[in-house]
């Protein structure tokens, strides 16, 4: 079912207190404040994951998530966090693809299939990041891009998992740069990204997955991006370190 989302993704930042104290008052903000049918997720690193869980009140409409996971069920893969690991901290969402993981770690399209299959068969939804960089963008060949990063990745998945995507479109010159994409850039490519969908898998299917924005949001721009008719909600990295400007982000969403 197509939802306004807005999460957060907080990225390698903030210490296990740092988080617990931004996570609660984020929780007290939304509690006096949130009064439409937003859903919010917390995107936190994975070490924080069970203490949020356990600050996480029962009616709230925040959820948790992870940033990443490792592609197999278990094994001698030192360092690495597993999807059973994480379902089992409370998370219920795994952000899989995000630009900074493609670009500093390497992750091909044919791993993120396996990373989105992982985190499928344990129960979590995925939050599957697409984007183009500047020269992609420039060249002209984003499009394309776009099209070979979600077929490459996700086009192997049956209807019934498909439904349990969340995608995030976030063009990497828009990450962390202050650069945002105009509302009518972000809505072409939302856009094009559901008629993707309902080629391949039909239009209701289309009609219902939930596609976020996600690049240099801010309380200031975020109301004009979440307007567009196929932008769902907001992926959020900087702006979601402050629990004023996350809560006006979502606030924006109505
Ligand atoms: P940003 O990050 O909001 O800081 O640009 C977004 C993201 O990387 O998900």
């Amino acid at each position: 079912m197509r939802k306004n989302i807005v999460a957060g993704n907080w990225k390698m930042n903030l210490d296990l207190n740092q988080g617990i104290q931004l996570f609660n008052e984020i929780q007290e903000l939304l509690k006096v404040e949130l009064s439409g049918e937003q859903e919010v997720i917390v995107c936190a690193p994975s070490i924080h994951l069970s203490s949020l869980a356990k600050s996480l009140e029962g009616s709230s409409k925040l959820s948790i998530g992870a940033q990443n996971c490792h592609q197999a069920d278990s094994g001698a893969y030192t360092g690495e966090i597993s999807a059973s690991m994480i379902a089992s901290s409370g998370a219920e969402y795994v952000i899989i693809g995000h630009s900074e993981r493609r670009l500093y770690f390497s992750e091909s399209n044919e791993l993120l299939a396996q990373k989105l299959d992982v985190v499928l068969k344990n129960g979590l939804f995925p939050i599957f990041c697409i984007g183009e960089t500047l020269e992609q963008r420039n060249g002209g060949t984003y499009f394309d891009v776009i099209k070979e990063q979600i077929s490459e990745a996700s086009f192997h998945l049956d209807g019934a998992n498909y439904s349990k995507l969340i995608l995030a479109y976030e063009p990497v010159w828009a990450i962390g740069t202050g650069l945002t994409a105009s509302p009518e850039q972000a809505q072409e490519i939302h856009l094009f990204i559901r008629t993707l969908l309902a080629e391949k898998y039909g239009q209701t299917l289309a009609d219902n997955t939930t596609i976020l924005y996600g690049g240099s949001c801010n309380p200031k721009n975020a109301a004009e991006l979440f307007a567009q008719a196929d932008i769902d909600g907001g992926l959020i990295g900087g702006a979601s370190l402050k629990a004023r400007d996350f809560v006006d982000i979502i606030k924006a969403l109505n």
